[in-house]
């Protein structure tokens, strides 16, 4: 069906990830629910009433193969995508100080918050560019701000940092085209990364879903927590 509107949200097999894509089906998206271990993205599935709309498959955003696997299924039966969201992350590394921080540490964190989304889009941008609204949302945090950058987290932060700088140049280079590019915050949020004491899931996930709802003439390359500018 080349109408059909089609989402795909990587790390979606739990936590915000999980939410957007329940809010993704709401809105009529048939949606991708990538899941570096399928039957984590089946159960996945299943825990969603509308589980019918969604597709879930194995993604791992550290895996070309996985990608390209996707983009050909995407290509073959839809020959397009509406929305890319970049959700999965790692390492939160609130045991870390730059000064010692383990470098080892630190390249995982760029290939799976870094590396990931932007192979991602490589792969999957033939698709966005067939679509007549396309949105690219990449999942960032205020841990990423430079204004407002402290001692700490250093994988994260720098992961995040560099995330919302690739966007930025995304946002540039697709100017011409109908694909808006930002970054979003969700906010502190009760998941396993989050952990406790953070706001509802689906709190994080509607700020992540403002970028998904933007008009075409919305904005492009800007920085985001429930729809207000935040400081780069
Ligand atoms: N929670 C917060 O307070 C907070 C604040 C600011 C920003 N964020 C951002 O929000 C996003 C979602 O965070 P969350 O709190 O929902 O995290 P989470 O509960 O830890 O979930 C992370 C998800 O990413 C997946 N993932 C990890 N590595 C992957 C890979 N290589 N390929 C594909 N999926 C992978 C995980 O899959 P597995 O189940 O297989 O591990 C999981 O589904 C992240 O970008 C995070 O940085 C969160």
């Amino acid at each position: 069906m080349p109408d059909e509107r089609i989402a795909v949200v990587t790390g979606a097999n739990r936590g915000i990830g999980l939410a957007v894509v329940r809010g993704l089906v709401e809105r009529g998206y048939l949606t991708v629910l990538g899941s570096r271990d399928l039957a984590h993205g089946e159960a996945a599935t299943a825990s969603l009433s509308a589980g019918e709309f969604v597709l879930p498959r194995r993604l791992d955003v550290t895996d070309p193969s996985s990608i390209a696997h996707l983009a050909a299924e995407l290509a073959d039966r839809f020959g397009h995508l509406d929305v890319l969201v970049n959700n999965a992350a790692i390492l939160y590394d609130t045991w870390q100080q730059a000064t010692t921080a383990d470098l080892d540490v630190v390249r995982a964190a760029m290939e799976t918050n870094l590396y990931g989304p932007w192979r991602t889009l490589h792969t999957l941008l033939p698709l966005l560019r067939a679509s007549r609204h396309g949105r690219i949302v990449n999942v960032s945090s205020e841990a990423g701000s430079l204004s407002g950058m402290g001692a700490g987290t250093p994988a994260y932060a720098v992961s995040k940092a560099a995330l919302n700088a690739l966007t930025r140049i995304l946002a540039a280079e697709l100017t011409s085209s109908h694909i808006l590019v930002n970054a979003v915050c969700p906010g502190w949020v009760a998941t396993d990364m989050g952990g406790p004491g953070g706001r509802p899931v689906a709190e994080g996930a509607a700020s992540v879903l403002w970028a998904v709802d933007l008009p075409d003439d919305g904005p492009s390359g800007g920085f985001f927590r429930d729809g207000r500018p935040l400081a780069w």
